[in-house]
């Protein structure tokens, strides 16, 4: 599998992408393919507020968009003006969907600036929805 290090190096300079302007958090995301594909993603907020997207969702419907549906790991970073302090773990909608694309195995690799934590969905999210 690709390096971690790499995989959060891709969020944290997808994070720079930021549209923020409401929160002033910002947030980077890298999504790894089973095919080696990364696809990134950054928060995207609107004045209206309820259809902002989240950097993880963003980077997942880039990647199916473009016809990948197996993933390995995702990687996020994120902090107020960009400033990388404490572990952005993906918010209920973001899980959900990965759910929908993922196996339990999947990893979601979270960094805080100095350490690295990593999660498996069914961590995450267990007794998780689906049909
Ligand atoms: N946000 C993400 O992009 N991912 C997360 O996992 C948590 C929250 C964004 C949404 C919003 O633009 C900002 O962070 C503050 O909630």
């Amino acid at each position: 599998m690709m390096n971690s290090k790499i995989l959060i190096a891709k969020a944290v300079e997808a994070m720079e992408n930021s549209y923020s302007p409401y929160s002033g958090f910002k947030v980077g995301a890298a999504l790894l393919t089973k095919s080696g594909k990364v696809f990134t993603g950054c928060n995207i907020e609107n004045a209206s507020y309820s259809p902002t997207n989240c950097a993880e969702r963003t980077a997942f419907f880039k990647a199916v968009s473009d016809g990948e549906r197996e993933f390995t790991a995702i990687a996020v970073v994120g902090g107020k003006d960009g400033e990388i302090s404490s572990f952005c773990s993906p918010c209920g909608v973001c899980r959900q969907v990965m759910t929908e694309f993922c196996e339990k195995d999947f990893m979601i690799i979270l960094f805080d600036g100095k350490t690295t934590k990593a999660y498996t969905l069914e961590k995450l999210l267990p007794e998780s929805f689906s049909i």
